[in-house]
């Protein structure tokens, strides 16, 4: 019930209380609002509303009184019954149950939060994992869709692992990172997060250990643990997942993959040097541990290309590879790819098929022009220029106002700073603070629900004078709040 975007006529002749009542009981009425839905507190109402509480109140009591809806101390305001329900000889379905019953977990409440503000316009979003609209390549994006439209779009189901065409295309430019990746090992999906999704559904068991870096943006969704996996953290260093003790962990653990991002990690920054990422395959050629290598960030380098993807050395089929270009073309395409043996692409292609029929070959066809054109490396050129510039913008903002409250490291690619607290402050409390002021963060525990002390800072997303006012209005909240 985030969205209400209906607000009450101030220049209407009936009174407030008696608009919102009626909105509500509407709501109520047609099953929108069914039994059990929880009404937003009268604070956040008279807020959404721009009314003063004084009006909830009066159209709760309403509504109460209407028997729809009851208030209860600790629990909140719930609705309770409807017409519909009253008159009918058996009650409407308990829909609240059934949201509970889901198979798949729902999102931190910090990240419905989040997701929540992100909604707001006018919201400073400092830890957004998204390039900002204004880097986003509009324009060009609606030229190629007059001057192609009548080319050989097809508006018809792709075959099961994608347009054939995409993925030469894909295949192409993976040989640049040094992968030799034929068409048929290569599966187009609705983005990294889908591959994921696919990936956790076909090739694992319930109970299986998943091993990833620690903290990691696999913590921030729910797609393995859903599943029924258990998640397991491996600290990182500055060249990337320390590989020693993977080894001995796995035997431990009985761990069934290792879930890496080396490029750019999300929400450190890191790089994994090329040679971690060698050890890393060893390790696991050794252990027989298969890695899903995460490469979303990989294109987004600074001064110079990152290492090979692991991938690249991989001679043995131990590693699937995700690509997606949701951080650097376009994350409204959704579309990305997966790497691996036949096999697996085989069968992830088939779950795919039955999950959603291939992903829509609109943005298959846009994809595959952006590349073969050659636009797609001139734009990705200079979202890097972009990107750096934004990136030392950030550097030189955080040594003027945060040199004695937080140490961080300096990226060299990617969205990320990951910024360590030195005052003890809360993050959570932090972030509270922060939204009051239409500041949006992204604390470290949504990366690792232990973390307390780092917030994943993001120089991609706000403006440039967002990214000004917002770091410098931050750091006097860290101080406030100390
Ligand atoms: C490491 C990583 N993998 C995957 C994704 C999801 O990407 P997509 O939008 O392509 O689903 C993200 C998005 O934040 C990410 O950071």
């Amino acid at each position: 019930m985030s969205e209400i975007e209906w607000k009450p006529q101030k220049c209407s002749s009936l009174p407030l209380h008696l608009q919102i009542y009626d909105y509500m009981k509407k709501k109520i009425l047609n099953g929108e609002w069914t039994i059990g839905t929880k009404i937003p507190s009268q604070r956040t109402l008279a807020k959404q509303f721009a009314v003063n509480r004084s009006t909830i109140v009066t159209a709760f009591e309403e509504l109460a009184a209407a028997g729809l809806i009851e208030s209860k101390v600790g629990s909140g305001t719930r609705v309770i019954n409807n017409t519909w329900g009253l008159l009918a000889s058996t009650p409407p379905p308990d829909w609240i149950t059934y949201v509970r019953s889901g198979i798949h977990e729902p999102n931190m409440n910090i990240i419905q939060k989040i997701n929540e503000a992100e909604a707001d316009s006018a919201i400073i979003r400092l830890g957004t994992g998204e390039l900002s609209p204004e880097l986003l390549p509009n324009k060009q994006m609606a030229n190629l869709l007059q001057i192609d439209i009548e080319d050989t779009l097809s508006l018809g189901y792709e075959e099961p692992k994608g347009n054939l065409d995409l993925r030469k295309t894909i295949s192409l430019s993976l040989k640049r990172k040094g992968i030799e990746a034929s068409p048929p090992s290569i599966l187009i999906v609705s983005g990294g997060l889908q591959a994921l999704q696919l990936i956790s559904i076909s090739l694992l068991k319930r109970g299986s250990v998943i091993f990833h870096e620690s903290p990691s943006y696999l913590n921030s969704v729910h797609v393995f643990q859903s599943a029924g996996m258990n998640l397991f953290g491996i600290p990182l260093d500055k060249e990337g997942i320390k590989h020693e003790s993977i080894g001995n962990l796995k035997r431990q653990h009985h761990a069934t993959l290792l879930y890496t991002i080396p490029s750019y990690h999300n929400p450190t920054g890191t790089l994994m040097s090329d040679r971690r990422r060698k050890s890393v395959l060893e390790v696991a050629k050794n252990e027989a541990l298969p890695i899903i290598e995460d490469g979303v960030y990989d294109e987004l380098w600074f001064d110079n290309p990152p290492p090979n993807p692991i991938k690249a050395n991989d001679n043995q089929g131990n590693v699937l590879y995700i690509g997606s270009v949701s951080k650097s073309l376009s994350p409204g395409l959704r579309i990305g790819w997966i790497v691996g043996p036949e096999p697996v692409i085989d069968r992830l292609a088939d779950i795919k098929m039955q999950t959603d029929y291939g992903s829509s070959s609109i943005s298959q066809y846009v994809v595959n022009k952006w590349i073969k054109s050659g636009w797609y490396e001139d734009y990705i050129n200079q979202i890097r220029v972009k990107l750096k510039y934004r990136r030392d913008l950030t550097i030189n903002i955080l040594n003027t106002y945060f040199s004695d409250i937080a140490t961080w490291n300096i990226p060299s690619g990617g969205f990320y700073i990951w910024l360590q607290l030195q005052t003890g402050i809360s993050t959570r409390k932090l972030f509270e603070a922060a939204l009051q002021e239409g500041i949006l963060l992204n604390p470290g525990s949504v990366y690792d629900k232990n973390d307390q002390e780092h917030l994943r800072l993001s120089y991609s997303y706000a403006s440039l004078e967002e990214l000004e006012k917002g770091f410098k209005r931050l750091s006097e909240l860290i101080k406030e709040n100390k």
